[in-house]
């Protein structure tokens, strides 16, 4: 008896949708919630309830013809809520995570009946985005792998996945809060086999596919390059500075070598100072010189 009781418990509570239905829907997306009635019955009123705190939203009088959505005191339902006045069904436009939760039909008349809709939101999913993981840049140039990284910004109830082909290689979920994902792949320059990063929510994917030649290839060689003209720059300022002093040194032996030969001559004070302005004017040609290639 009581075993008859229990299972007709559990068929009405399954009927009368104590889970409710569950309804995925994308952020942005309108939503249809159906009462499954085919026209509104003379004397039946329906309420839509949304939330735990059971915010009455919508309501239908038939008999008086009254047909009313309300919103909640937060207005998050603003100009959002729309009624179908032949089957009651409500439909949410645009909606968002916050319009998230359970929505309650109650249908009064000649037989009463509830429906609670759980409804989830899922946010629009960015593509994922492959980069080489430049901190290994150096090291790996030496060795024929490549480090890679995919990574999605700012994502929740999600899943990040590497795939080489169709085979699963590793994947990274991330449930509540919203975050940066990031997973790692190492794969070899030569590798030929094709690899996607993939992101998903149980709703919608977003694919990105890799392309080694390219990722590898900007990671390894623009920093050797640069490294090669950086010390070539440094290389050719060095040689100019060397220039400049042996060229300084050379003139300065010159004057000394000047003023001692004409040591005895009356005219010595007006032979050096040109000497000496022509040094000077020297020393500044070559530091000009030396800041423009720099
Ligand atoms: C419809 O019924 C409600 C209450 O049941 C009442 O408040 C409202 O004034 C009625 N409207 C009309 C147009 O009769
Ligand atoms: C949808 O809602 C968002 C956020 O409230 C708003 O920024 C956007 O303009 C709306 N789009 C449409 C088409 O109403
Ligand atoms: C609604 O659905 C979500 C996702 O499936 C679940 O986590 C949550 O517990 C459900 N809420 C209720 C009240 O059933
Ligand atoms: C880059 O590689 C290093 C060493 O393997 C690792 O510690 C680091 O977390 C990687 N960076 C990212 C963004 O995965
Ligand atoms: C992350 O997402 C939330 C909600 O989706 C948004 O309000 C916030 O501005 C985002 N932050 C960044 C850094 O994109
Ligand atoms: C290179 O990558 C392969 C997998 O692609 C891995 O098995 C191997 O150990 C890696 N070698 C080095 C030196 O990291
Ligand atoms: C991504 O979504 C498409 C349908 O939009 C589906 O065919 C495909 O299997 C999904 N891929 C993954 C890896 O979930």
């Amino acid at each position: 008896m009581s075993h008859d009781l229990a299972l007709f418990c559990l068929c009405w509570w399954c009927l009368t949708g104590v889970f409710g239905d569950s309804v995925s829907v994308m952020e942005g997306d309108s939503v249809t919630l159906y009462t499954d009635l085919t026209e509104i019955h003379e004397g039946e009123d329906i309420l839509w309830k949304y939330g735990a705190e059971n915010s009455l939203i919508a309501k239908i009088k038939k008999k008086n013809q009254t047909f009313l959505t309300f919103d909640v005191p937060d207005e998050r339902f603003r100009d959002r809520l729309k009624l179908d006045d032949q089957t009651g069904s409500l439909t949410i436009m645009n909606i968002t995570t916050e319009h998230a939760g359970v929505y309650r039909l109650d249908i009064s008349g000649a037989k009463e009946s509830t429906k609670t809709f759980n409804v989830s939101v899922y946010a629009r999913l960015p593509v994922p985005v492959i980069s080489s993981n430049s901190s290994q840049c150096s090291s790996s140039s030496s060795s024929s792998n490549c480090s890679l990284v995919c990574s999605a910004v700012n994502v929740s109830h999600v899943t990040l996945s590497w795939y080489k082909g169709n085979s699963l290689l590793s994947s990274i979920s991330v449930s509540d809060l919203s975050i940066s994902l990031s997973l790692p792949l190492e794969v070899e320059y030569q590798d030929k086999n094709t690899y996607s990063c993939v992101l998903n929510n149980p709703i919608s994917n977003q694919t990105q596919h890799l392309d080694i030649t390219h990722l590898c290839h900007t990671c390894a060689v623009p920093p050797d390059s640069l490294i090669v003209f950086i010390s070539a720059g440094a290389a050719a300022g060095f040689l100019l500075i060397v220039t400049a002093v042996i060229g300084i040194f050379c003139i300065c032996r010159k004057h000394k070598n000047s003023v001692q030969t004409h040591g005895k001559n009356k005219t010595d004070s007006a032979l050096s100072k040109p000497t000496t302005r022509k040094l000077k004017s020297k020393k500044e040609h070559v530091y000009e010189n030396f800041t423009k290639t720099r």
